[in-house]
């Protein structure tokens, strides 16, 4: 079981460097953007939400709309050099840290005024708060102007009415709000994007600085490069970011995407290792069900990138693919397509890893159990052979678990503020289901890391301080679980379902500190007005929160006094009761 090392007391100096690192993880979890309540159909979004999501769209450059960054606009304007690039400069932490407030501050109070005013009251504001010209913020608030109206209203439901009379809906983009602002208005038919266009450029250079982030916590962590990373994969998420974990996969590989004279991305160049600088990742690619189908040309890509990699003729130590592949053909005599496969996914017209059900229904007696599941699932391999003959879904179990018996560490890319991995099951079903397989079949656990692209700053945390982050910005937060109550029935649910996904982590990747069941338990159980609460609304979620949390005990993730156990099994036996109808 995970714990919280024990603070030790140390010199002033460092004292100071760690106040400060604390700082920044409070500035974090206040900063994330969380959903406060659930989206209802057909109704529109409430100005407070509206506002922060106005921030957020503001804190990107928009060349399509000509409008810059609202971040920058004011950085620049109080002589702040720009927003991202005082990151990088050498000033002092705490200058630094109070730059950044006092212009993440005035940016709000910017957005505040438009909300309240207009877009000349906030464009009169900034330039006396910040100097910021008038001609720069006014293209940024006609853009939050547009973006404002078409929140205010709401087509959804009668599109969906629409839809059921068989009439045309027009289509629109999909992506999250804060990546691709004109998804509004919503209730349209949502398209995908053409997958030969994937990764878009932005999405692969945005996908060097991950890389490169990633490459970097692992090394200051091991002294060392991984040798081989096991990668997720998703179909929306690279819909929504263009291919944005496409292009972390071919950055970890070193190679670029080449585009033929239809502009279609088909093929690939190695970057040379003098521009690397680094050797190139061993990458094993595990893609949905969703992916597959939906990007056939990218996982041909992904296969065709390997097999350039694996042919490559330069020393072992600076391409981790051909080390592995020469060594699987010597060691078990075996042919290259037999030890190049790298892109793996469920048999056709297959989905899902069904780690989820295991977990939720508690069919599992040993966490190992899981990984197999999930090796089970996803061990059908996609690509072309040496003779460019088609591979579609060819069972390759042995071919995967050599493959994952190298994996160092895992990763997958977050693309969206609305959803973090204890929102849904997915994330721990994939990640902490590769995760499980590679620490059996590598006989170590991997370094588990993900990243998200919510900010413009690239951010890689440790599974571990991703669940943190999620328990304090929303489980335990009363703002993320009044908004959530709000809704009653669903909200409890919701509470519920996030409670379990946070056990999903335990059960998969051990990656859960105690103190995250305890406080759970300290706010949803034993404050006898918020139990009172959950049971009046829905007392059958209220029931299997409690039951999760006797679960977690059980499997030995949390470790409790016996008191405290015999309260959670009476309120347990009584919410039993309840359900059934005898108390
Ligand atoms: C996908 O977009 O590929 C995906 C969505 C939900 C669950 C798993 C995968
Ligand atoms: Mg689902």
């Amino acid at each position: 079981m995970s714990t919280d090392k024990t603070p030790t007391r140390s010199p002033p100096a460092d004292r100071d460097g760690q106040v400060l690192r604390l700082y920044e993880q409070l500035l974090e979890i206040e900063q994330r953007l969380i959903p406060t309540g659930l989206h209802v159909f057909g109704r529109p979004s409430e100005s407070v939400e509206r506002a922060d999501v106005l921030r957020m769209v503001a804190s990107f450059d928009r060349p399509e709309a000509g409008a810059r960054a609202l971040t920058d606009l004011v950085a620049e304007g109080l002589g702040f050099s720009s927003y991202t690039k005082t990151t990088t400069q050498q000033i002092s932490p705490e200058v630094l840290l109070a730059e950044r407030e006092r212009v993440d501050a005035i940016v709000a109070a910017g957005i505040r005024e438009f909300v309240a005013d207009g877009s000349e009251a906030a464009v009169s504001y900034l330039e006396k708060a910040a100097n910021v010209k008038p001609q720069t913020s006014q293209q940024v608030f006609a853009l939050l102007q547009t973006i404002s109206e078409e929140l205010s209203v709401n087509s959804e439901l009668e599109s969906l009415v629409r839809a059921l009379r068989g009439e045309y809906i027009a289509p629109g983009p999909g992506a999250d709000i804060v990546q691709n602002p004109s998804i509004l208005p919503t209730g349209r038919n949502t398209h995908a994007i053409n997958p030969y266009a994937v990764p878009s450029a932005v999405a692969f250079a945005h996908g060097e600085a991950v890389a490169t982030s990633l490459l970097q916590r692992y090394y200051d962590e091991n002294g060392r490069y991984p040798q081989a990373m096991a990668l997720v994969l998703w179909g929306l998420d690279n819909i929504k970011t263009q291919g944005e974990g496409v292009a972390q996969a071919l950055w970890l590989l070193g190679v670029c995407p080449v585009r033929d004279s239809l502009n279609r991305a088909t093929g690939v160049e190695a970057i040379p290792l003098e521009r690397l600088r680094r050797p190139r990742i061993d990458v094993v690619m595990t893609v949905s069900g969703i992916f597959r189908d939906l990007f056939s040309p990218t996982v041909q890509l992904l296969d065709k990138a390997v097999r350039l990699v694996a042919s490559l003729e330069e020393p072992p130590e600076l391409n981790y693919v051909r080390k592995h592949v020469r060594e699987q053909i010597e060691r078990e005599s075996c042919d290259m397509d037999e030890a190049a496969v790298r892109v793996f996914s469920n048999a056709p017209g297959n989905y899902g890893t069904n780690v989820n059900f295991m977990v939720m229904d508690s069919q599992w007696e040993q966490e190992q159990t899981l990984g197999d599941l999930f090796v089970t699932r996803k061990c059908f391999a996609y690509g072309r052979d040496s003779h460019g003959q088609s591979i579609e879904g060819r069972e390759a179990r042995v071919a995967m678990d050599r493959a994952l018996a190298r994996v160092e560490a895992t990763y997958q890319n977050i693309d969206t503020f609305e959803i973090g991995i204890t929102d849904v099951d997915h994330y721990f079903e994939y990640l902490g289901g590769i995760s499980n397989a590679v620490e059996k079949r590598a006989q170590s656990r991997p370094s588990i890391y993900l990243s998200d692209s919510l900010s413009r700053n690239v951010k890689i945390r440790s599974l571990e301080e991703t669940v943190r982050l999620e328990t304090r910005a929303k489980t335990l937060n009363p703002k993320w679980y009044e908004g959530m109550l709000k809704h009653g029935f669903r909200g409890v649910a919701e509470i519920e379902n996030h409670v379990s996904n946070t056990f999903g982590w335990s059960a998969t990747a051990d990656a859960v500190d105690g103190w995250i069941y305890t406080e759970v338990a300290r706010t949803f159980v034993f404050d006898e007005t918020m139990l009172d609460r959950l049971r009046n609304l829905n007392p059958h979620s209220a029931h299997s929160l409690v039951r999760r949390l006797l679960e977690a005990n059980g499997r030995g993730y949390w470790d409790v006094d016996q008191t405290t156990l015999e309260k959670l099994r009476d309120i347990s036996r009584s919410l039993e009761d309840e359900l059934e109808g005898v108390a």
